[in-house]
């Protein structure tokens, strides 16, 4: 059984990120949708929330959604995966994801896996969205319909 991990914060999670996941979704029998807790941030949605999103919207049958806190290999292992995979948008998201990817394969032999985002999506970010939105932006392009809605309702309240 060849298991992928897909991890991020997924707040909220976009198109970008679905797409990769579906991708990745097609090269896997079964892919992990990991949702990192941070405490020390404060996010959109809770985790919860976010798990609850996701689920809604992974409708592939070899994917899962699972929310995870601690460190990413804990949870590779813990999930019997030994694959990450991470989309790139561009040069500056490579720098850091290198360095982790390195640091997870010497923590635990980890391997990461890049994958090129595809180029419609790739000026997205849930950082840039969540900026949008509470400004009465449009976001409803780079969002799954039932997700823009309640990110439009959530970052108007905050
Ligand atoms: O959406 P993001 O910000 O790219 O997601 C980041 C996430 C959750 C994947 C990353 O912060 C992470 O892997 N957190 C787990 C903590 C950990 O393992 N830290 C050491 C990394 S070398």
């Amino acid at each position: 059984m060849r298991r992928a991990i897909c991890p991020g914060s997924f707040d909220p999670v976009t198109l970008g990120h679905l797409d990769i996941i579906q991708r990745t979704a097609q090269l896997f029998d079964e892919v992990v949708v990991a949702v990192g807790v941070n405490a020390a941030k404060a996010g959109l949605f809770t985790p919860d929330e976010r798990v609850g999103m996701l689920r809604e919207v992974c409708r592939w049958e070899n994917v899962r959604v699972e929310l995870f806190s601690g460190l990413l290999v804990d949870f590779c292992r813990a999930q019997q995966a030994q694959t990450v995979v991470k989309g790139l948008r561009f040069a500056s998201d490579f720098d850091h994801e290198l360095q982790m990817a390195q640091m997870n394969h010497r923590l635990s032999r980890v391997e990461t896996v890049f994958m090129p985002t595809a180029v419609e999506w790739s000026f997205v970010s849930s950082t840039l969205i969540r900026e949008i939105a509470a400004m009465g932006g449009d976001v409803g392009a780079f969002l799954p319909p039932g997700v823009a809605e309640r990110t439009v309702d959530r970052a108007q309240q905050h």
